[in-house]
């Protein structure tokens, strides 16, 4: 009888918790992050993020266009709660498509400095990247060339390396020489550009670093982490080798793009997307996503001394609105001068 008792007894007390566990798990707070940023890195952060809010980052990476088409395409299925993307047109233009949802947090307001920010508040930058000029000291005169507009110095027939026009990283660059210069002048620019160019054009960055140290032209135009994940061996000891034999140019102002995200439209756990995205842009948080990718956090200079190698930058006044807003004229005047 005794031992009826116990059995019962347990058999009970296991029947109470197991039930207890249903509510629980249901009340589990979870944030569900669709990624263009590929970095394995970016999982520590959110780590981090979960250990200190108890909120459980789901991720869903993918790479930055088919992001939003895939957005677009869910609509209001989407489980996304926070939009992470690369590229100033690429944030922009979620905004612009509907995919994002302004909202109001005060700390992101002074963790994320102006023109790096929406004014509609529905994007925030996070991290910043500087795209500078790699060049190879045995083609080309490193003291000739300071500002991307030199690269169309009739002296550079041939030398030139240029990722192709789908890359966003090149039309930001575009539509930041419109806004800088005015479109003649960008327009003059690029007709000298294009026409030094060593065919075909590049896939990505990272193959522009290895034909400059290959001597298969000059110099070329790269995000500059690119640079310093080479060096620093993350792709392997051979294309350390390759990045040692180039030289990185800053220009001065240098263009600075970034990397941002927004609370997706249809979001169902807004607050805690808000929250992520809070602990994301601060000081912390900016500096865990950008350390470890060689990026610039949003308010310092990244440290490591490969990058510090490459010089200070000064960015110029161009917003990351105004990249967007010239995103579409960028994409013309590159398709009419020829790039391909
Ligand atoms: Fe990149």
């Amino acid at each position: 009888m005794q031992k009826l008792k116990k059995i019962l007894y347990s058999a009970l007390t296991f029947t109470f918790l197991f039930n207890l566990n249903i509510p629980l798990s249901a009340m589990e707070k979870e944030v569900k992050v669709y990624s263009g940023r590929h970095y394995n890195t970016d999982r520590g952060v959110y780590k981090k993020f979960a250990e200190e809010t108890g909120i459980k980052v789901r991720l869903i990476e993918a790479a930055g266009i088919s992001l939003i088409e895939r957005l677009k395409r869910e609509g209001k299925n989407s489980q996304a709660d926070l939009i992470l993307l690369v590229d100033a047109a690429r944030i922009t233009n979620a905004a612009k498509a509907g995919l994002l949802q302004s909202i109001e947090s005060s700390s992101l307001e002074n963790d994320v400095p102006n023109g790096l920010k929406d004014r509609g508040k529905e994007w925030y930058a996070l991290t910043r990247r500087v795209r500078v000029m790699v060049a190879n000291p045995k083609v080309v005169d490193l003291n000739k060339i300071k500002d991307y507009t030199d690269l169309a110095d009739p002296s550079l027939k041939g030398k030139v390396c240029l990722r192709n026009r789908k890359s966003p990283y090149n039309q930001s660059l575009v539509a930041n020489q419109i806004v800088n210069k005015g479109e003649s002048e960008t327009k003059a620019w690029l007709s000298g550009m294009i026409s030094n160019v060593s065919q075909p054009f590049f896939p990505g960055d990272i193959s522009i670093i290895r034909a400059v140290s290959k001597k298969k032209c000059g110099v070329g135009i790269v995000n500059h982490y690119y640079v310093a994940r080479m060096l620093a061996g993350v792709n392997g000891r051979r294309d350390a080798l390759y990045a040692k034999k180039t030289s990185v140019i800053t220009p001065n102002p240098a263009h600075v793009n970034i990397s941002a995200g927004g609370v997706a439209k249809y979001a169902s756990n807004k607050k805690e997307a808000i929250k992520l995205l809070e602990y994301l842009a601060s000081p912390q948080g900016s500096k865990g996503l950008a350390a470890p990718t060689f990026e610039h956090p949003l308010k310092e200079v990244n440290q490591n001394p490969i990058v510090k190698d490459f010089g200070e930058f000064t960015s110029d006044s161009v917003t990351v609105e105004d990249l967007g807003n010239y995103n579409s004229l960028a994409i013309k005047m590159m398709k009419d001068s020829g790039w391909d």
